[in-house]
């Protein structure tokens, strides 16, 4: 791996740094995932996806009967749990417990609840200092709602994707195995709304476009289009 830039002086010295970090933005199913890690793919680079760590939470809270918790039971039982990110190939998986929990964690039933436990401040600090420690020494892309506004507001590339929610609707379905006719389409487009509604209208570390984000509508794209604009980005910001 190059050393990347150097120059020290950044919060953290630039000494070890492995590149830079890109971070990616948007609202639900808008191909944040699938893009960051063909990015950090095309780059050389390890991908962080940050909803990872909010679903194994829920997911943890759900098998732990605790997700509802009061704030002082909910605070503790996020501040004891066992959970850590992997570098593992290019792509950060999240352990708990010393498991690796795999399709758990995009089930129904935590998609259906992750909104609520990203919304408290023991799941958000505790998903920022895990994420922090990941990116300290850059050559990261990573995805999530608050990554260039939050948890790194000084990557040196930001994106913000969007699309419709009739089109992140689609892709969800497909994800889910389930064939996308117009009724299921217009459900789920629901629900998305439903969840960016409370992703962008929360207190803490609300869904918002980076003043400095470079915006990608895919709705008419193909994966490969984004991929290739995010990565020509990424060499001009020095990756
Ligand atoms: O990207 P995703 O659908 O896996 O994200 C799951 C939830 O986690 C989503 O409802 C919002 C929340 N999230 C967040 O609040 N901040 C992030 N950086 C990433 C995800």
């Amino acid at each position: 791996m190059s050393p990347g830039p150097a120059g020290g002086g950044g919060p953290d010295g630039d000494h070890g740094r492995h590149g830079i970090r890109v971070a990616i933005d948007g609202p639900a199913a808008s191909g944040k995932s699938t893009t960051a890690r063909a990015v950090a793919e095309r780059l050389g680079y390890a991908h962080l996806n940050s909803g990872l760590l909010y679903r194994a939470i829920t997911w943890a809270g759900l098998e732990g009967g605790w997700v509802d918790a009061g704030p002082d039971e909910f605070a503790r039982r996020v501040g004891e749990l066992d959970l850590e990110l992997r570098r593992r190939n290019g792509e950060f998986v999240v352990v708990v417990a010393d498991r690796r929990p795999g399709g758990e964690l995009t089930t129904r039933a935590v998609s259906r609840r992750v909104s609520d436990v990203a919304a408290r401040e023991p799941a958000r600090t505790r998903a920022l200092e895990e994420l922090r420690e990941a990116g300290r020494r850059g050559g990261v892309v990573c995805d999530g709602r608050d990554i260039g506004t939050v948890v790194f507001p000084d990557a040196e590339l930001k994106v913000y994707l969007v699309a419709t929610a009739e089109e992140r609707a689609r892709r969800r379905l497909l994800d889910y195995d389930e064939t996308p006719t117009e009724e299921r389409i217009a459900a789920e487009a629901e629900r998305l709304r439903a969840r960016d509604e409370k992703d962008a209208g929360r207190e803490l570390a609300p869904l918002r476009k980076p003043d400095d984000a470079v915006e990608i509508d895919t709705t008419d794209l193909r994966p490969g289009e984004v991929v290739d604009s995010i990565v020509e980005l990424a060499r001009e910001r020095g990756a």
